[in-house]
């Protein structure tokens, strides 16, 4: 009797292995149809695939890593999911050349109802109607160069508001928080420049804002691993970043529906129209172009405050730790801004194009630390790289980071020599490596549509701030680390310096 318990419990535990196996093998092995293997592909784990690199602390570094021991074009495999990981400006330029349509969408969202990267959103809307009428929208009414010029006084009256509170604090030799200062710009900023008005104080908006904008980014990488492994959740039926990605996602919408109520309570011959009061007339038009909702709306605006405050922070942040830690190029930018602006008034967004210097320094600087580190896309069809097949719905990843420091492109890639950038010292270089060795901003249609407006804010304030302050810092050096377990390229220790004015007497923006 007891021998044949054993026996039984034996099949029983057999029967379970094998059932399970199954099922692991319907649900991570399916292989992708296409003939996959030929494209080189680093060992793998069984099941999960090459799923550890994305665990990694730093994951733009582990894709470095096995690129740089592998290859410059990868085929890897997360689960059962196809990946293509490029490392290399020349063959980033011939994906971007011949296959640009193709790879305009970015695959599935993580979560579907989210504002932030969620389905209804821009970011991640596939190319078709939908991204080319909102992408129309921005750049005619707040982002292409003549909405830019008609809201460059918006911008400078912040940055003026920005120097008075840097002033006051230097008054009462209170330290700065970079990145939260720079934050408060931003958001304000774009708050007027899209909604007519500026984060509302007494509600403290901008505080909310802020920290809506923070907690998203710190979500940044269950965002990927959602939307990498959305498939096999779905089959397991469990969703483990939904509650904390729709908690925030709900805030920022009460905020939303709050400013929304607000434009829509507003007499309608009050003021001139704003972004906002646009996409809400186009929400209520029968025969609009394209008929977009509420949810459209939010979702936008949420991407919006995203995609501009953390990237334009962080680079600021970058900028700064990097002119503090060398301050002979620090000295130059400044004589630099005192022979073109002078120092009887603040630096201007006009005079931008008259400091080479200034711009070589910020291009350096989101060289070596880019906001956002690596492009995630998906090949719409199928189509052939370097000779290799790709199947449709293939997951393609540019590491943007490992591309801005490739020995074979940048002499001395892991140091700060901002010279590289100006006119003077650059070398004549074939098309391929003049588009495609620099792409801190992206490339193609889905490039990032914010670049102007990015570079604007990141040169006005570390223009001012090296225009009229000098900075001392706790230490004398600023650690350079970037913060682990995030996507994008953050600062581990945020930078805090105090501000010490040049002057007393605060300048005017214009004589
Ligand atoms: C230093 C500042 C910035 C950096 C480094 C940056 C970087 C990027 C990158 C790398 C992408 C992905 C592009 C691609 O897939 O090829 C992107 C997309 C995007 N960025 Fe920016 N960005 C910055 C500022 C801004 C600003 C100021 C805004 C808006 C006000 C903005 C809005 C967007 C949007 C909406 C997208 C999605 C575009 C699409 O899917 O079509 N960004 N950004």
């Amino acid at each position: 009797m007891e021998t044949v318990i054993v026996y039984s419990q034996t099949l029983f535990i057999f029967l379970l292995l094998c059932f399970s196996s199954l099922v692991s093998y319907f649900l991570f092995f399916k292989k992708p149809k296409g003939n996959f293997d030929l494209l080189p592909s680093p060992p793998a784990f069984p099941i999960i695939g090459h799923f550890h690199l994305l665990l990694a602390a730093r994951i733009h570094m582990s894709f470095q890593k096995i690129s740089s021991k592998y290859g410059p074009l990868l085929h890897l495999r997360i689960f059962n999911v196809p990946v293509i990981l490029i490392s290399s400006p020349a063959i980033a330029y011939e994906i971007f050349r011949a296959q640009d349509i193709n790879i305009s969408s970015r695959g599935v969202a993580a979560i579907d109802e989210s504002l932030a990267f969620g389905s209804a959103g821009f970011v991640h809307a596939p190319y078709g109607d939908y991204w080319k009428f909102m992408k129309k929208l921005i750049v005619t009414k707040v982002l292409g160069p003549k909405a830019m010029e008609q809201s460059r006084s918006v911008r400078n009256e912040e940055l003026e508001l920005f120097y008075k509170t840097l002033l006051d604090k230097a008054m009462k030799k209170e330290s700065v928080d970079f990145f939260e200062e720079a934050v408060r710009l931003v958001n304000n900023t774009l708050c007027t420049m899209t909604m007519g008005r500026s984060c509302s104080v007494e509600n403290n908006e901008a505080g909310r804002v802020m920290e809506l904008v923070a907690e998203l980014a710190t979500l940044s990488k269950k965002f990927l691993l959602g939307k990498m492994l959305r498939n096999i959740f779905e089959k397991l039926g469990i969703s483990p970043f939904k509650k904390k990605i729709m908690d925030v996602s709900r805030r920022f919408e009460e905020l939303l529906d709050k400013i929304i109520l607000e434009h829509e309570e507003k007499p309608e011959d009050t003021e001139g129209k704003d972004f906002m009061d646009l996409l809400l007339a186009d929400s209520r038009d029968e025969n609009a172009e394209y008929k977009i909702t509420k949810k459209h709306i939010k979702s936008l605006f949420t991407e919006l405050f995203l995609g501009a405050t953390d990237t334009s922070s962080t680079s600021t942040q970058w900028v700064m730790a990097e002119i503090i830690n060398n301050p002979k190029i620090f000295q130059r930018v400044r004589e630099e801004i005192d022979s073109v602006v002078g120092k009887t008034r603040l630096i201007q967004e006009t005079d931008l194009p008259n400091l080479p210097y200034l711009e070589a320094v910020i291009k350096e600087a989101l060289r070596l630390h880019p906001s956002v580190p690596f492009l995630v896309r998906e090949f719409r069809d199928e189509c052939t790289i370097g000779g290799f097949y790709v199947p449709n719905k293939t997951t393609l990843v540019v590491n943007v980071y490992a591309m801005m420091r490739d020995t074979d492109f940048w002499e001395d890639p892991d140091e700060f020599k901002p010279e590289r950038f100006l006119a003077s010292s650059r070398k004549e270089e074939d098309v391929k490596e003049r588009f495609f060795n620099y792409i801190p901003f992206g490339s193609g249609r889905r490039k990032c549509p914010g670049s102007n407006l990015g570079s604007i804010f990141i040169g006005t304030v570390i223009g001012m701030m090296v225009q009229c302050f000098d900075w001392e810092i706790k230490g004398g050096k600023v650690k350079m680390e970037d913060a682990p377990g995030r996507l994008f390229l953050t600062m581990a220790h945020p930078l805090r310096c105090t501000p010490l004015p040049r002057t007393l007497n605060p300048l005017p923006t214009s004589h």
